[in-house]
């Protein structure tokens, strides 16, 4: 879809549909009122009639409306005004967007982005109306024989703002938007492509790809390597697999040449048996999100190097399958990880933090500014937060605070979760350094802990992503999420958010 920003008055505009709100109950926005005005109480008169309350989710489409200069103006129920916040402005958005994808029109105008968000500036508004709209149109239709084309799709959206002298920053904002969902549509693809198509070896011919579009560096580690480092929890992971395992190393260089970097690790098992502790066969198939991880982490990076940020962005992808097998780890194994601790491997099924350990050892090599890791990690964080808020575990607390401001701020949230030396506890082993689970309750909080034995040395914060990377049933599909949160975090740490 093709964007652009313009201020004028909606009665005005030349297109096939122009967009305004209505609130609940029958409360005409500014955009509204100036179609009403030109068309001589033509909208009054349709709201006064009942055909348009303003309720949330509600559209109503008019063809030909007196004193316009479009084909078609499409009214969008806001709801309560006094209940307008940035959950209801998205809503408001994805159904225009999917509305007007089903009308004829190729393109509209959307006076939506006028409306105050208590807040929230003219670039928020912005920024979140081109990632929704392009995130409300994404398909995944690549494996349909006959693909459901919609007819006449949107192609063209005019994103309006009520003042010239926001033009500029709405124009940044655009583009930010822009990027970011354009990262979100590469992490959805990832994360909705089967399993017997994006192996280790796929990701990391994609994270090659992505290096030379955008003169990135890439350096992928293979089986050989990762012996002679000594990363035996990753491969004691791999052991069962046939797929070859990765370790996928992406460097952005934005910044400054002494510039730390800021380090995202991100979890790619690209399927998830539970390997000899197999997983019961409900459901399985969703296992090859287990790689959402490493998926939102190259998305992030793609739009950062869209974005040309001025950072140093590492991202570090551990791959593997997690596959049964005469050659695969036993519960009971003992392993020593590439940090030198041994780790008793008491249930196969906790593979992601075996993973993810060795990663974030070889992080320490780039010497980081700060390191996150992305992780599907733990079914018992879907119990803790369902599929709303992200789990967020941080060695400090400042570091916690701006990842959840970032989530906030992108409508892509976290919820802080503790990470007391109390839990540490629950992972001894009575034959090795460390346990890989510690027991039934609290398993997010375990798993957390599991790596924090491995970042002491930095500043480092941990993404729980089993709940919110993808959704299960009818409109299965990945989320995208947390690429909107970990771009904002960096938009902010470089003082590009407007
Ligand atoms: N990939 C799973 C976590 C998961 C489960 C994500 C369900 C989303 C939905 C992870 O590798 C796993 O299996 N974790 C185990 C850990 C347990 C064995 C300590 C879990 O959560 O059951
Ligand atoms: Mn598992
Ligand atoms: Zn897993």
């Amino acid at each position: 879809m093709e964007f652009s920003i313009k201020s004028g008055s909606p009665e005005k505009q030349r297109s096939a549909c122009v967009v305004v709100g209505v609130f609940d109950s029958r409360k005409l926005t500014l955009p509204a009122e100036l179609i009403d005005k030109a068309a001589g109480g033509y909208l009054s008169d349709i709201v006064r009639r009942g055909d348009m309350e303003g309720k949330a989710g509600s559209t109503l489409l008019l063809h030909n409306v007196p004193g316009t200069l479009s084909d078609r103006v499409l009214l969008v129920g806001l709801g309560k005004e006094k209940d307008f916040r940035e959950k209801e402005f998205g809503s408001a958005v994805r159904t225009a967007v999917k509305t007007l994808n089903e009308t004829g029109a190729f393109d509209a105008s959307i006076f939506l982005t006028e409306l105050g968000v208590r807040r929230r500036s003219i670039g928020w508004r912005i920024r979140q109306t081109a990632m929704i709209a392009l995130d409300a149109t994404y398909k995944f239709d690549q494996f349909k024989s006959k693909k459901d084309d919609v007819r006449r799709p949107l192609r063209k959206l005019t994103l309006s703002v009520e003042r010239r002298n926001e033009l500029a920053a709405a124009e940044e904002a655009l583009s930010q938007g822009i990027a970011i969902a354009d990262g979100m549509a590469l992490t959805k693809t990832l994360g909705n492509l089967p399993p017997n198509i994006c192996h280790p070896t796929y990701l990391a011919e994609q994270a090659q790809a992505m290096a030379t579009e955008f003169g990135l560096t890439c350096e992928v580690l293979e089986r050989s390597d990762m012996e002679a480092l000594g990363m035996n929890a990753l491969l004691a992971v791999a052991r069962g697999a046939h797929q070859p395992p990765k370790l996928i190393v992406l460097h952005y260089k934005g910044g400054r040449a002494g510039d730390k970097p800021v380090i995202l690790v991100g979890k790619g098992v690209t399927f998830d048996t539970g390997g000899i502790s197999l997983k019961p066969a409900a459901e399985m198939d969703e296992m090859k999100y287990d790689m959402c991880g490493a998926a939102s982490v190259l998305g992030t990076i793609k739009a950062v190097a869209r974005m040309a940020l001025p950072i140093n962005l590492t991202v570090i992808v551990p791959a593997t399958e997690n596959m049964p097998g005469g050659n695969a780890t036993r519960p009971g194994d003992i392993v020593t990880a590439m940090s030198g601790q041994t780790i008793e491997i008491l249930n196969t099924d906790a593979e992601g933090r075996l993973i993810l350990c060795d990663a974030l050892t070889y992080a320490e090599r780039f010497n980081p500014e700060t390191i996150i890791d992305v992780a599907t990690l733990t079914g018992a964080c879907v119990v803790a937060l369902g599929n709303i808020a992200t789990g967020l575990f941080a060695n400090k607390d400042g570091l916690a605070r701006d990842l959840l401001d970032a989530g906030e701020e992108a409508h892509d949230r976290a919820w802080h979760m503790p990470l007391w030396d109390d839990y540490q506890e629950l992972l001894k082993s009575p034959f090795a350094d460390i346990g890989n689970i510690g027991g039934r309750w609290g398993g997010a909080i375990t798993a957390a802990c599991f790596l924090s034995r491995f970042t002491k040395k930095h500043d480092w914060a941990h993404l729980d992503i089993a709940g919110t990377a993808w959704k299960s049933g009818a409109d299965k599909g990945a989320t995208g999420r947390p690429v909107p949160l970990l771009t904002h975090y960096l938009l902010q740490r470089t003082g590009k958010l407007n």
